[in-house]
C-alpha cells in the first residue's frame, strides 16, 4: 500500500543490509528517500538500484551530520521519516576489550545516533516518525558483546526519552530490534568464515523459527512504524527476532 506519498525519509546506513532494505520499502510505500552511509559506491550503486537520493556521511563525525542536514535542507526543505540504523558491531571479551573497540562502536551507534536526531529536529515536520535500530542483544548476555549490547541498550534509552521529549510535536519515537539478520554485517566482524558459519549454526538452532531473518522482514516493521497504521504507537520497541529471546530454557 502507497501510504507514504509525499512523505520524505532518511535512512542511515541506507546503502547496505537492513538499510538498503528499509529505503526500498520506504520507496515502494511512496516516500522519496535519502539513503547515508561513507562508502561512496554503494550509495551510488542504491541510487541507481532503488531511484533514491545518496549522500555520504558519516554518523560518528558531528561536522558530517551538520553536512547531511544542510544538503538534505537544501534539497528537500522538510523530512518526515529517519530510520537510525547506521551502526557497526564487533566482539571481545572484557579482559581484552581495546579503547578503540569501545570507542568506535559507541561513536557510531549511540553518539551518532544521538547526534543525527539532534541535528535534524529542525528540518522534521510535527507528526514525523522517527525510528532505530537496535538489537535483541540489548537484552540479552551474549559473551564478547557487551560493548556492542550496551550500545544498543543506550540507543533503547534514547528511543523511550525521545518518545517523551518530542511528544508535544507529536513526533513518534519507536525502535525495532532484529534478532540475527542475513545481512553483510557478519563478513565485517573480523572472523574467519568458518566461525561466522559456526556461530550462524549455533544461533539458528536458538531461533524458534530455525533460520535467520531477511533484511526485507525488518524493513516491514520499519515501514509499518513510519506510516500512519503505527499512529498510536510511540516509546515502543518491537522485537523481530523469530522467537530467539523468548526461547524456553529447557
Ligand atoms: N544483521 C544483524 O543480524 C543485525 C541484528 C540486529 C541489529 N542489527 C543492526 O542493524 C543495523 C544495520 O546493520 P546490517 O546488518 O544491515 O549491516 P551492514 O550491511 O553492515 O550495514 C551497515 C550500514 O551502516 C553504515 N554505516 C556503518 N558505519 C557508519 C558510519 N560511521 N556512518 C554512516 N554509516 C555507517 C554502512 O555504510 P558504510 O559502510 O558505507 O558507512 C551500512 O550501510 C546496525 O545498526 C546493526 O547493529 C543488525
Amino acid at each position: 500500500m502507497k501510504n507514504l506519498e509525499n512523505k520524505v525519509a532518511i535512512v542511515t546506513g541506507g546503502n547496505s543490509g537492513i538499510g538498503y532494505a528499509a529505503a526500498a520499502e520506504l520507496t515502494a510505500k511512496g516516500a522519496k528517500v535519502i539513503v547515508t552511509g561513507r562508502n561512496k559506491e554503494a550509495l551510488a550503486k542504491a541510487e541507481t538500484e532503488l531511484n533514491v537520493t545518496g549522500i555520504v556521511a558519516d554518523q560518528s563525525d558531528l561536522k558530517s551530520i551538520d553536512n547531511l542536514v544542510d544538503q538534505v535542507r537544501a534539497k528537500f526543505g522538510k523530512i518526515d521519516i529517519v530510520f537510525l540504523n547506521a551502526g557497526i558491531a564487533s566482539f571481545a571479551p572484557i579482559d581484552s576489550a581495546s579503547e578503540e573497540h569501545y570507542d568506535s562502536i559507541m561513536n557510531v551507534n549511540v553518539k551518532g545516533a544521538f547526534f543525527t536526531v539532534q541535528k535534524l529536529l529542525p528540518i522534521l515536520n510535527d507528526g514525523g516518525s522517527i525510528i532505530f535500530n537496535t538489537s535483541v542483544n540489548a537484552h540479552l548476555g551474549m559473551p564478547n558483546s557487551s560493548v556492542y549490547a550496551s550500545s544498543k541498550a543506550a540507543v533503547l534509552s534514547l528511543n523511550k526519552v525521545f518518545a517523551v521529549e518530542l511528544a508535544a510535536r507529536k513526533i513518534r519515537v519507536n525502535a525495532v530490534s532484529p534478532g540475527p539478520v542475513e545481512t553483510p554485517i557478519y563478513g565485517k566482524l573480523g572472523l574467519e568464515k568458518e566461525e561466522v558459519e559456526g556461530f550462524g549454526a549455533l544461533l539458528g538452532e536458538k531461533i524458534l523459527l530455525k533460520r535467520f531473518a531477511q533484511a526485507s522482514e525488518i524493513a516491514k516493521t520499519v515501514g509499518f512504524l513510519a506510516s500512519d497504521d503505527a499512529s498510536f504507537i510511540t516509546g515502543s520497541e518491537i522485537v523481530v527476532d523469530g522467537g530467539l529471546t523468548v526461547n524456553a530454557v529447557v
